[in-house]
């Protein structure tokens, strides 16, 4: 069994850490993004089937590539971030189950004979995988901004012509200028969420 982690961690990843618009002139090096996929691969998805694929954009010339496809509003804040990641899947991440999930022969072919449940499997566990990005990033130091406001067939045909790979959603990744923070918005309440039964 895992040992609590302490209140400071918890403020960092759930209670103190905001999304972020707005970003400080400080680089992410390689090794952080190295870091952070090396964290976010252990939390767990169905099948061990790791869906998700990463595309780190942080070139110029890629974010001129992206540009197209972001809302309006999401354009400066998404130019302007250090780096800006495509949290994407693979649809035929299938492929490497004999690898990543070997103590069950007989999940490649469930998926290759069903489209649907590919897809639906693809999308549920790289949505889950982006998730984790997030709490990974702020696990180590970094500020995220997430978006789902963008053009995704835009985004698939500029980054992943070939037709294998699927934008989810974006998320930029940087050192946040806390200074230009919206005052944090409500949660609903346990009792409006949840329910025991
Ligand atoms: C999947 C996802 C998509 C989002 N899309 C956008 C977006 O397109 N543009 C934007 O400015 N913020 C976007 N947001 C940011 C949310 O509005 C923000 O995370 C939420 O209001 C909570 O803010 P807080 O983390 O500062 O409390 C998105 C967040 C998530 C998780």
């Amino acid at each position: 069994m895992g040992h609590t982690i302490d209140d400071a961690a918890l403020d960092t990843l759930f209670r103190e850490a905001r999304t972020h618009t707005k970003w400080q002139a400080r680089p992410v090096a390689d090794q952080t993004l190295r870091d952070l996929y090396d964290l976010l691969k252990w939390a767990p998805t169905s099948a061990n089937a790791a869906p998700a694929r990463f595309a780190f954009l942080r070139s110029k010339e890629a974010k001129e590539r992206l540009r197209p496809a972001l809302a309006p509003g999401n354009v400066d804040k998404t130019m302007t971030a250090p780096v800006t990641v495509i949290v994407a899947y693979d649809l035929k991440f299938y492929e490497q189950l004999p690898r990543l999930f070997p103590q069950s022969p007989g999940m490649q072919q469930l998926f290759l004979s069903n489209p649907n449940f590919v897809e639906t499997t693809a999308k549920r566990n790289s949505s889950l995988q982006g998730a984790y990005l997030i709490l990974a990033a702020r696990a180590l130091g970094l500020d995220c901004g997430p978006m789902s406001g963008f053009d995704n067939a835009k985004v698939d045909a500029a980054f992943f012509p070939d037709g294998r790979f699927k934008s989810n959603f974006l998320c930029s990744l940087g050192y946040g200028d806390a200074s230009k923070v919206l005052p944090r918005s409500p949660r609903l309440t346990f009792e409006e969420a949840c329910a025991i039964v």
